[in-house]
């Protein structure tokens, strides 16, 4: 079995049969202390995530929710609402959730349709080129800019410091590896990183009004809002949360689904056949599970498995599996693009933190792919897919195709 704790262990790919032999023997397992950090357990099995999820006062999002351990004051210092249990974590939720519900996302659909024909025609004038850099990268990026409410201009530079927090162990996005270099200077910024620095500029100067954004945007909104506001450090941290979020896991899901249509016979036939389109985005979604896990810390003791998790014990919810597990899903490792329903797990679900995102990333991939099956009879990968090094997002980070034109 590979060591989850190791970054190594995802560089060619999600390890899938050291999760399938968890979920078997071991679904409760223990990983011992590693570079400094303590120990964690990992929740491997769909029905303990699900279990664990639904339990928020047990497992806290209060203590941190990525594997390092933080101290009270970085944690202070770094937590946004997404590291906060309800009540506390509810009141600032209810206050962001209307701008991410579904019938508010609908209305984005024209300008994603138009952006993402726009971003199909460009990267088919290509005769091979890298499907992530032209077409899974692009369209998150413009509308993570809509959704914020800053400029086109900023995008690139946001997104590439976006990627270097997320991608704080991968050499490709950063020279601040995590687990390579000391990092300590950087332990009160968001993930230990030193883009954390840029993006708390940024972020300051629309504090202080030497930066404008766009007052439909969430940024402006939650500035303005007269409950749950969300001002100083705390804006900075939310700030950073959607730079981070809102950018790459959709990429990652678009890039699976590009990366799948290269290997699985028949898929691009079953997307234009038409019958397929509500129900595909969350196919390829539970495939990519980009967040590969969150972590939760136990308040109490828990028993489960013949084992006991102690108060304190940090608990990892392997996402990734739970949306693999046979127990739960027929033909687990295959993309069943007509799959209904589709309890997979990869926005979270279950707990109070279930993705806020989830409508615009479906909507955004449904799209895409729209757009993309009508102009292509076929794509050949010409290359194996590179994937991120990383145990928290991972996912296709290049896929070099050549398309057949219709
Ligand atoms: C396919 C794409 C996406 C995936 C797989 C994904 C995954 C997740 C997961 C697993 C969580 C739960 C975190 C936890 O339990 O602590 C989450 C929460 C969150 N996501 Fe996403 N996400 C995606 C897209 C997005 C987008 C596009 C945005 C924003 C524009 C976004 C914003 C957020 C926020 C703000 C939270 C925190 C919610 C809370 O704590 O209440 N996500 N996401």
């Amino acid at each position: 079995m590979k060591n989850l704790a190791d970054h190594d262990s995802f560089v060619d790919g999600v390890p899938h049969e050291t999760f399938a032999q968890m979920r078997a023997d071991h679904p409760l397992h223990w990983t011992e202390a590693f570079g400094g950090q303590k120990g964690f357990w990992s929740l491997t099995r769909y029905s303990d995530i699900m279990a664990a999820q639904r339990d928020a006062m047990t497992f806290s999002s209060a203590q941190g929710i990525r594997i390092e351990d933080q101290s009270r004051e970085e944690y202070l210092a770094r937590r946004t609402f997404q590291e906060t249990d309800p009540p506390e974590h509810t009141i600032t939720r209810r206050a962001v959730n209307p701008a991410f519900a579904k019938p508010v996302v609908a209305q984005f659909e024209p300008l994603i349709r138009e952006l993402a024909c726009d971003i199909v025609a460009e990267a088919l004038e290509h005769v091979e080129f890298d499907a992530v850099d032209l077409i899974a990268k692009r369209l998150p990026m413009l509308m993570l800019g809509r959704i914020l409410g800053v400029p086109d201009a900023d995008l690139d530079w946001l997104v590439e410091r976006g990627d270097a927090l997320i991608g704080n162990t991968d050499p490709d996005f950063t020279d601040t590896v995590i687990d390579k270099v000391d990092t300590d200077a950087y332990r009160m910024m968001p993930f230990r990183s030193p883009a954390g620095v840029e993006l708390y500029d940024y972020a300051e100067d629309i504090l202080n009004g030497a930066r404008d954004v766009d007052d439909a945007g969430i940024l402006s909104r939650v500035l303005r809002a007269d409950d749950g506001a969300i001002r100083g450090q705390d804006f900075k941290n939310f700030f950073c949360l959607l730079v981070a979020a809102g950018n790459d896991t959709t990429r990652y899901s678009i890039a699976m689904a590009l990366h799948l249509l290269t290997q699985q016979k028949g898929l691009l036939e079953t997307l234009q056949a038409g019958q397929v389109w509500e129900t595909c985005a969350d196919e390829f979604i539970r495939l990519a599970s980009p967040t590969l896990h969150f972590r939760r810390t136990a308040t109490r003791d828990v028993d489960m498995h013949g084992r006991t998790i102690r108060a304190g014990d940090k608990v990892l919810m392997w996402f990734v599996s739970g949306s693999r597990d046979e127990a739960m899903f027929e033909a687990p490792h295959t993309a069943r693009l007509d799959r209904s329903p589709n309890r997979h797990l990869a926005f979270g679900q279950g707990g109070p933190h279930v993705c806020l995102g989830m409508w615009l990333a479906k909507l955004e991939l449904k799209c895409v792919l729209q757009e993309l099956a009508g102009h292509i009879n076929g794509l050949q990968a010409l290359d194996a897919p590179t994937w991120t090094r990383s145990n928290f997002i991972c996912g296709v980070k290049s896929l070099t195709v050549r398309p057949i034109l219709k």
